[in-house]
């Protein structure tokens, strides 16, 4: 296929969903039974789930993952029904569906129902917790110094309006091992530690964090634990009931392949009496702390139950499975990339600190174009990284990517490195 075919493929994979959903969306080939050894084959079949065109390798996963066919269709489907009929008689089931999810939210965490708000996304989530927990001039907030803004420049603006302080445990790179951090953290605590704050897995280098540890940490000192789960939620088999933090926050359109603008909130049980709603409106959920958390007012319901069909897909597949298997096309990249002269790999090379995020440095290549031109001329998609620290590029492979997309990946940056952009 050559370049203008391509865009023309994208084009038309945009426009026409709008006029004939059911007919162009793929209806989706029957996903076989999971075999207890997943193959190659079995993970192509996975891939057809998806409506990108075949020639399109998204190694994008931890900045926005597509929807699977089964989530489009359940999208489409109860919007439809709720539009063809908006009465609120005929709208009251949608409640029942959101609940639904909820509890599928529940199962997926390990958690009960009443542990879960079903929030817009992570940033929300995050922001619930800086802004719920009652903090004041005197205490201290602990951070690992590499959070996304939606926990760092959050905690930090919320610091100058209620007077606490935040301090930030330092992230050398390459990550020092899990031990490093407890320590670190162990040192840095003080008597005035209210919360520790943390990303589970980073979204700048992929560096995975000893959240149980640290948690237990914090427990056994009184301290509130936040974990920003965004890049964990979806990717790891996350058991909330073992890892036991006080907030856990994450989004359906990352890892879990679901609509856009739904996330998670996980509020412990023991911590909910420690923590302030901040949205009151109408419309909130029916158990536990949703019922004064999740007060937001008008929702889109359809996307909400559209979100527990994506969380449905990642059980059928199996968790397990699904992160073996990013974190297989990750090593395969790692294994790939280490051979190209001139990369400087950012993420770690212990395979169990790491997951399915790997950052990177192409030589000295101008990584905006670089970027344009994996997208341009080799359909790949990717992130990128400028600035002075760990600048470069992020793959981030998931359950929908194969090993032919890390070959391409490879070859592709080899190719790059080696003429130019
Ligand atoms: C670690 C981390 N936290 C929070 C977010 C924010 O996620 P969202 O945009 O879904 O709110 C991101 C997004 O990339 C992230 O990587």
């Amino acid at each position: 296929m050559n370049r203008r075919e391509f865009a023309r493929l994208l084009a038309i994979g945009g426009a026409v969903p709008f006029i004939t959903p059911e007919v162009t969306w793929a209806k989706s080939s029957k996903l076989p039974p999971t075999p207890s050894n997943p193959d190659e084959k079995f993970w192509l079949s996975v891939r057809d789930q998806f409506v990108m065109p075949k020639e399109l390798t998204m190694i994008n996963a931890a900045n926005l993952c597509p929807s699977s066919g089964p989530v489009l269709e359940t999208l489409y489907r109860v919007t439809k029904d709720m539009d063809q009929d908006p009465s609120m008689e005929n709208r009251a089931k949608l409640g029942d569906g959101r609940e639904a999810t909820r509890k599928s939210l529940a199962d997926f965490l390990r958690v009960t129902p009443e542990e879960i708000v079903i929030t817009r996304n992570t940033s929300e989530s995050n922001n619930l917790v800086s802004t719920g927990i009652d903090l004041k001039a005197g205490d201290e907030v602990l951070l690992t110094a590499d959070n996304h803004p939606s926990n760092h420049t959050a905690w930090q603006e919320k610091a100058k309006r209620f007077g606490f302080t935040v301090i930030d445990v330092k992230v050398p790179n390459p990550h020092p091992g899990p031990e490093f951090y407890v320590d670190a953290f162990t040192k840095a605590i003080t008597p005035k530690t209210k919360v520790i704050s943390f990303t589970h897995l980073t979204s700048t280098v992929g560096d995975l964090f000893p959240a149980k540890e640290l948690c237990r940490l914090a427990r056994e000192r009184g301290i509130l634990t936040l974990v920003d789960g965004a890049q964990s939620f979806g990717l790891f088999d996350v058991d909330l009931s073992d890892m036991q933090p006080d907030f856990y926050s994450g989004s359906a359109h990352k890892w879990p392949c679901g609509p856009k603008e739904n996330g998670v909130l996980f509020i412990n049980k023991n911590a909910q009496s420690k923590i302030w709603a901040s949205i009151f409106s109408a419309y909130p959920g029916r158990v536990g702390v949703s019922r004064t958390f999740e007060g937001f007012g008008q929702r889109d319901e359809p996307a909400m139950i559209a979100f527990g069909e994506a969380l449905k897909l990642q059980t059928q597949i199996g968790r397990a499975n699904i992160e073996k298997r990013s974190r297989d096309l990750t090593t395969a990249l790692v294994d790939g990339l280490k051979k190209v002269d001139g990369v400087k790999i950012w993420t770690s090379p212990e395979a169990s600190r790491r997951a399915a995020v790997l950052s990177f440095q192409p030589g000295s290549l101008d990584v905006r174009k670089l970027s344009a031109a994996l997208y341009k001329n080799d359909h790949i998609g990717c992130a990128t990284r400028g600035g002075q620290d760990r600048p470069g590029i992020r793959f981030s492979p998931h359950f929908y990517n194969t090993h032919a997309d890390m070959e391409k990946a490879i070859a592709a940056i080899k190719k790059y490195v080696a003429s130019g952009v």
